[in-house]
């Protein structure tokens, strides 16, 4: 674990490995400690999962940001560290950060893993709510997340045959400072359209869902195959969280498809 300063905040990141780099971003309301799988076990390649700004142990800055924030945050990261294109992998939230990052930086991606996530922003409906949860957070603080989205975030079969793995997302959730969920909240609610993007990507990608996935079904999942030649794999036994839920077969689809683009 190190920390790196750039755009005026110190980030904490994980990283093993050598060879090429693979850049993995974390979904909302978690840290980088959800790819610890992906970190220890993809070997080949230089593994890089950092804290995104307002999570885990990086700064909290008291302005707030956008997905493009975070999009920019991540291309200084991968430039101090001396790299140039990085294969990028984003988990839900992360994987709107992955699609700005092609938006913003497009020369700076190798290839793109979307995991449990989608193009489409919030509808009307998915912004009120968002709305509620900000409201919810300012009086609970990150507690209200654990009551609202534990459950929500792992299929039933995680919930009731790994209590490390529910342990391990509820202290991500409850470790999240109160500012950073409402910034994030915010960021969320805000951020871009993607759809009219992805027919004009020109990456090699893998689209990867989870089978029980309650946040985003399977179905507005496999949207993102708008994306001309991308794989669509589905994770059996997987709710919102499949590198944390399957990370072997989460690996095994993601290893295939490194050797791919090697
Ligand atoms: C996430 O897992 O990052 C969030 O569920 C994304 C979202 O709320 O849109």
């Amino acid at each position: 674990m190190r920390e790196v300063i750039v755009r005026d905040a110190v980030f904490t990141l994980e990283s093993e490995g050598d060879g090429e780099p693979i850049l993995f971003i974390h979904g909302f309301p978690l840290d980088r400690t959800m790819w610890r799988s992906q970190v220890v076990g993809l070997k080949g390649w230089s593994r890089v999962a950092p804290d995104l700004r307002g999570f885990g142990l990086s700064d909290v800055p008291a302005s707030g940001w956008t997905m493009a924030d975070h999009a920019d945050d991540l291309v200084a990261l991968l430039e101090q560290a001396g790299a140039g294109r990085a294969v990028v992998c984003g988990l839900s939230m992360g994987g709107y950060v992955a699609l700005e990052m092609v938006r913003r930086h497009p020369g700076k991606v190798r290839a793109l893993i979307l995991a449990n996530t989608r193009g489409e922003a919030d509808s009307a409906e998915g912004k009120q709510q968002r709305d509620k949860t900000i409201e919810s957070v300012r009086d609970r603080g990150p507690a209200t997340l654990v009551d609202s989205m534990l459950l929500k975030l792992l299929s039933p079969k995680t919930a009731k045959d790994q209590p490390a793995i529910v342990d391990h997302v509820r202290s991500m959730i409850n470790e999240t400072s109160t500012e950073g969920a409402l910034a994030a909240i915010v960021g969320l609610r805000d951020r871009k359209d993607s759809t009219d993007l992805l027919s004009n990507i020109k990456l090699p990608t893998l689209v990867i869902a989870g089978e029980d996935d309650a946040i985003i079904p399977v179905e507005v999942q496999r949207g993102l195959t708008r994306i001309p030649g991308a794989r669509f794999e589905v994770i059996a036994g997987a709710g919102h969280l499949s590198p944390l839920e399957q990370p072997e077969a989460f690996n095994r689809v993601v290893a295939n498809f490194l050797s791919s683009i090697r």
